[in-house]
């Protein structure tokens, strides 16, 4: 699967909103007390000559008493209104009882055994799973449940060693992105002593003699490394461990100490020879090097390396090599992604060749090479899934792997072993695992296992796609699901989500709170596929990026006004979502078109465009955002920054959807302050309007980060609440 080269990504789980219909009666003459928070007006910063002041500033400080009990505060006047929610134990229950399936992922083989995730259904974390055989009698090998008793300890990133014997695997804590690497011996169980620390945003990657690991750490992060800290993520190093020896004789391997702020992956190949280097300075385009390990066999200091992309101008991911030959997937003159070969020992861009030329529709998401000689690769046609088969010497294609309109999730497989296993998912599919034999012609796919959710009738409800005309012309995809057959009268509630940035894709997925919003509240979910995504490779990204971000946001309102003068909704019963960069866009769009949405949830948003670099690893989005250190960007970014751009309602129709904004203690990605400042600033200045009758709220948590790792009553409890905010704010009828 393509790695995670975003670090912006929140774990994407749409939810859901309500039915029913009628006004804002219950909440029409609702007078909220917001917290009195201080306004410092002395806080003024001068960009390129322009004066802004930042009166929240005190609320950067995350231990400061008073923004922890301005975060009390805000709390309180919260609680109360989700709480007086009237269906709120049957909406729990519903959501509870639906989320009570067991979930599997696809197995994989390492060495002589099979793993597995599997979830029994409640389960707060996945539990990890080993047989002998397929058909074998499944075992425990990790369960991260027992780690912690509220489900606060999750897995995050791990790699077996070639031969299966030992398991490297990291932890974290409240949904940190820092982890802690473990090293456990898969035939006994046990863990080695060592544990490795200041690890974030790491790859991991076994040498092929399986003695030792390599891993990006930040080992000169001082002050507290909890997830609570806002400090800049810098200096990162690619260090080397020898198993069962103490982290404190690693050695640091690889380090480009004139750029502290490139984060360093790296990728032992196929036949174990090289190390592939692969620094990154933000969320696209990586440069290449690699060393060559044959010539270092003790790995006892600096390897020297030998560079391969000298700049930064595209992306370059390795796949399999044979020899000094190296197949990599990049979008270097192709912005839909083509495989090409590079020769390590001859390896100028003019000698590199094409495997797989680029498509001219179709975008190659991700290529894995299986069966010593063949290349599965997944490609998106008009947001939904493609699999292919293609010969690995000549790139020709072998055969397709029928899909149904929806989304690869997971897959495993190597070069080395003679089967696959596919993951597919959909809509109103919740999941089907593909097992395909290569050494049993013709290959075809065999429904390895099928997951069922209770109660689910797939044949009541419908999923479609349509293209709708954007602001400037552009046509943009949308899904729309609902129940069948539903009138389209403007009587029913719509949940618009979004995210469009950084290159990613927002493909069809199973989600039981939507579901929940469909069978109960007869809601419709919308699903626009705007630009900045990489729904049509590098074009649709650029295409919403830097000085094209309103792009984003227009493609948003546009869908908002297709479903509203699709007569799908109407606008007071449309509520709008998105997390983290679609948090930012949630916000930016409340505050240009408040009159398209009745309600807005706003999760771990990027809000402060100004000053987002500052903070851990905001620096890393400067390839979507730009930065307000560059005079024409700042332009731009204070145009749209949701905290700078809020506006008090001329009248009731241009007030401020009910709008609340979600965010906890531990996201160390999007840290909480943006949305502390955004909302003291909305409820400032909306807020105490006159024409300002919706709620405008906070909820904070605690234990939690931006959403990777979540343990599942956490879920549960936050989802919940984001649907008795709907219900409340829009008097939406739940109906049995
Ligand atoms: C913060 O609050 C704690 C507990 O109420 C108190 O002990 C401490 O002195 C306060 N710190 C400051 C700087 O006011
Ligand atoms: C400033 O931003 C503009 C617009 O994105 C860009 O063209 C220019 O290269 C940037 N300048 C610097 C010094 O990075």
């Amino acid at each position: 699967m393509r790695a995670i080269r975003c670090v912006l990504v929140v774990s994407v789980l749409a939810f859901l909103q309500c039915a029913g219909a009628s006004t804002l009666s219950t909440t029409r003459n609702m007078v909220f007390d917001y917290p009195a928070a201080r306004r410092d007006e002395s806080v003024v910063d001068d960009y390129h000559g322009t004066k802004i002041k930042d009166p929240y500033r005190w609320l950067e400080d995350p231990d400061s008493n008073e923004t922890k009990e301005f975060i009390e505060a805000e709390n309180k006047i919260t609680r109360p209104y989700l709480d007086a929610c009237p269906v709120k134990g049957e909406v729990h229950e519903r959501l509870t009882e639906l989320w009570n399936y067991p979930k599997y992922s696809s197995p994989f083989r390492r060495g002589d055994r099979y793993f597995f995730f599997k979830n029994t259904g409640l389960q707060n974390q996945n539990v990890l799973y080993v047989q002998d055989s397929l058909d074998g009698e499944p075992r425990v090998f990790l369960d991260p449940n027992t780690l912690s008793e509220d489900g606060t300890i999750a897995l995050s990133g791990s790699r077996f060693t070639e031969d299966g014997s030992t398991f490297a695997y990291g932890l974290s804590v409240s949904g940190s992105d820092w982890i802690t690497i473990h090293l456990k011996d898969v035939a006994t169980g046990e863990d080695y002593p060592e544990v490795l620390e200041k690890v974030k945003f790491a790859s991991m990657s076994w040498t092929k003699d399986n003695k030792g690991l390599f891993y990006s750490r930040y080992p000169e992060q001082t002050g507290k490394t909890d997830g609570s800290e806002t400090e800049v993520n810098r200096d990162q190093k690619l260090c080397y461990h020898r198993l069962n020896t103490p982290q404190s004789e690693d050695v640091i391997v690889v380090e480009f100490p004139e750029e502290p702020l490139w984060r360093i992956g790296a990728e032992v190949t196929d036949c174990g020879r090289y190390l592939i280097v692969s620094p990154v300075r933000d969320c696209r385009d990586n440069l290449l090097f690699y060393a060559d390990l044959s010539k270092h066999p003790n790995i006892d200091g600096l390897l020297p390396l030998t560079q391969i992309v000298h700049k930064f101008e595209a992306d370059y991911e390795y796949v399999t090599n044979e020899g000094s030959v190296c197949i990599f997937r990049t979008n270097r003159n192709a912005p839909n992604y083509r495989l090409i070969k590079i020769d390590l020992h001859n390896p100028a861009e003019e000698n590199w060749e094409t495997l797989i030329p680029e498509h001219q529709s179709d975008v190659l998401d991700w290529a894995s090479a299986v069966d010593h000689d063949k290349l599965v690769i997944h490609y998106i046609r008009d947001v939904k899934s493609v699999l292919q088969l293609h010969s690995m010497k000549t790139g020709e294609l072998l055969q397709s792997f029928h899909l149904d309109v929806g989304s690869v999730v997971g897959f495993s497989g190597k070069k080395d072993q003679t089967e696959i296993f596919y993951h597919f998912m959909s809509f109103l599919t919740p999941g089907v695992i593909y097992h395909v034999d290569f050494t049993k012609q013709p290959y075809s796919p065999t429904i390895f296992r099928e997951v069922k959710v209770k109660d689910f009738d797939a044949s009541q409800y419908e999923a479609k796609q349509v293209f709708y005309s954007s602001k400037d012309g552009t046509k943009v995809p949308m899904f729309i699901v609902s129940k069948k057959d539903l009138p389209r009268d403007g009587s029913n509630p719509a949940l618009i989500y979004g995210y469009g940035g950084f290159n990613i894709n927002i493909q069809p997925s199973f989600s039981v709170t939507r579901l929940v919003f469909m069978q109960h509240y007869n809601g419709i979910i919308a699903i626009p596929n705007i630009r900045g995504g990489g729904e049509y490779g590098e074009r649709w990204h650029n295409g919403g990026r830097l000085l094209n971000k309103q792009n984003v946001f227009d493609d948003f309102q546009a869908a908002a006004e297709y479903l509203i003068a699709e007569k799908y909704t109407r606008a007071s019963l449309l509520t709008s979502q998105g997390g983290s960069n679609g948090g930012l866009l949630v916000a930016a769009c409340i505050n240009q078109r408040p009159d398209l949405y009745g309600a807005a949830i706003v999760q771990v948003g990027v809000l402060d465009m100004l000053r987002f670099q500052k903070f851990t690893i905001g620096h890393a989005w400067v390839s979507d955002y730009g930065s307000s250190d560059n005079k024409t960007q700042f332009e731009y970014l204070l145009k749209y920054s949701p905290l700078h751009n809020i506006v008090a309602p001329v009248d009731e129709r241009h007030q401020y959807p009910a709008t609340l904004v979600l965010t906890a203690d531990h996201d160390d990605r999007v840290v909480p302050l943006h949305s502390l400042k955004f909302v003291a600033e909305l409820q400032h200045v909306a807020g105490h309007s006159r024409a300002q009758h919706r709620p405008l709220l906070a909820r904070v948590d605690t234990k939690a980060g931006h959403g990777g790792g979540k343990p599942t009553a956490k879920i549960i409890e936050e989802h919940t609440d984001i649907l008795c905010f709907m219900t409340q704010a829009l008097d939406l009828k739940f109906v049995k």
